[in-house]
């Protein structure tokens, strides 16, 4: 899998020398550069080590505690639900919306009761959605808290995503927009601002960990056998990093920590490139619309206006539900060459994942979403040229034999 989507071996090795001015000074100028780019002030900034610690942090400054009802999209990873039990409130799933990967406001608002105090409102891949003011006005009482995780620097009708509802948290985890190997930023409401206090930190060992995967990742993506190598060493050697098992198996909440000294310096190296990186990725997105779109019965998400949305992947689904995606992620990558993905696999990613008390059937649009939906990598080592043209040719061609194939 191509991850570290915007970070280069070249950009890695320069961030590095960085960390010699250690984490409180790296911190407090990320903050800084941080809150420029989003136009808020300092205060507002909080820096984690994942998303998830920051989704914990903000849902505690909402006052979310015993007997409060959490609100979560029944489309997201499994790390977002198993922070809520954790503060004594109950997770309660709502389906998304097929046209717009996000909440039908109409059924969202169903489901509101006096005893829900927040709503984790998902952009997922990227595609940045706004809550009606009509709606805000009536439940003033709940927080309308963003899942920005896969959309860092995207934006919703000129706004920063993060910037317009009640806080919002982003990932800087591998795979995201920009990665720190992992990472997590909240941005607190207007008139709130980020606990200051020192939160643990994650261990020496740890960061030595997150470098040599991302270091691992960094060479897939340019020299897969070398990158291939690399992870198999490093596995030995116990050096890769990876999330807790029981996060995902029993649904354990993940401590809120510090963001590493090391994912620190990367994040600031990848934002001083973010007007490039955000040109290469929109390019990236018109070439795979193109393509993707002369297939008829694939399904893609075009409603962002062009530059708007900063995808951490390029989604577009299947006009069938397909019973092994996975199966048929690894057949198109073979066939094209391009590293096909299949977030998510389930309503509650990935599949086999602790379920809150989610039914099968509870939500049938993010389960359908979850049987059809595949994507392409946003990364800027996928270079924008005739190679990548001859890619997508071959990718298009192997869809309409296996849409072909379906009808049969
Ligand atoms: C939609 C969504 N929200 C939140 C997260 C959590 O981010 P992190 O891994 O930084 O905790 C993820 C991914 O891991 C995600 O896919």
């Amino acid at each position: 899998m191509l991850t570290a989507n915007s970070l280069t071996l070249w950009q890695l090795t320069r961030a590095l020398p960085g960390m010699l001015s250690g984490r409180r000074r790296q911190r407090a100028v990320l903050r800084a550069e941080l809150a420029a780019l989003f136009g808020v002030d300092v205060s507002r900034i909080g820096l984690y080590d994942t998303g998830r610690a920051a989704l914990r942090d903000l849902l505690s400054a909402q006052g979310v505690g015993k007997g409060d009802e959490v609100i979560v999209p029944a489309y997201t990873c499994v790390v977002v639900p198993n922070q809520i039990p954790a503060l004594g409130a109950t997770v309660r799933f709502v389906d998304v919306c097929a046209q717009t990967l996000g909440f039908d406001w109409a059924m969202l608002e169903e489901a509101l009761t006096p005893a829900v105090r927040a709503v984790i409102v998902p952009h997922n891949y990227g595609l940045a959605c706004g809550v009606p003011a009509d709606l805000r006005q009536r439940w003033p009482k709940v927080a309308f808290i963003d899942d920005a995780a896969h959309g860092f620097a995207s934006r919703q009708q000129g706004t920063m995503l993060g910037t317009g509802h009640d806080g919002a948290f982003f990932s800087f985890e591998y795979s995201k927009n920009l990665s720190g190997g992992i990472g997590g930023l909240a941005i607190f409401p207007a008139g709130m601002t980020a606990p200051a206090r020192d939160l643990p930190e994650v261990s020496c060992l740890d960061q030595w960990r997150l470098l040599a995967t991302l270091k691992g990742h960094l060479l897939s993506a340019r020299w897969p056998l070398l990158g291939r190598l690399a992870l198999a060493l490093y596995r030995r050697l116990g050096l890769i990093y990876r999330s807790s098992d029981a996060e995902v198996s029993e649904g354990a909440p993940h401590p809120v920590r510090a963001m590493p000294l090391l994912s620190a310096v990367l994040v600031r190296e990848q934002l001083r490139h973010l007007p490039a990186i955000l040109a290469h990725k929109r390019a990236l997105a018109d070439r795979y619309r193109a393509a993707l779109s002369a297939v008829p019965g694939i399904r893609l998400w075009q409603e962002a206006a062009p530059g708007d949305c900063h995808w951490v992947r390029y989604p577009f689904a299947l006009p069938m539900a397909v019973a092994d995606k996975a199966a048929v992620a690894r057949r198109l990558s073979q066939a094209c060459g391009l590293n096909i993905g299949v977030w998510f696999d389930d309503v509650i990613h990935p599949a086999g994942s602790w379920r809150h008390g989610y039914q099968a059937g509870d939500a049938p649009q993010g389960e359908r979403l979850a049987a059809t939906v595949l994507n392409l990598p946003m990364n800027v080592a996928v270079a924008d040229n005739a190679a990548l043209t001859a890619r997508l040719r071959r990718l298009t061609a192997e869809l309409t034999r296996l849409l072909k194939e379906n009808k049969a």
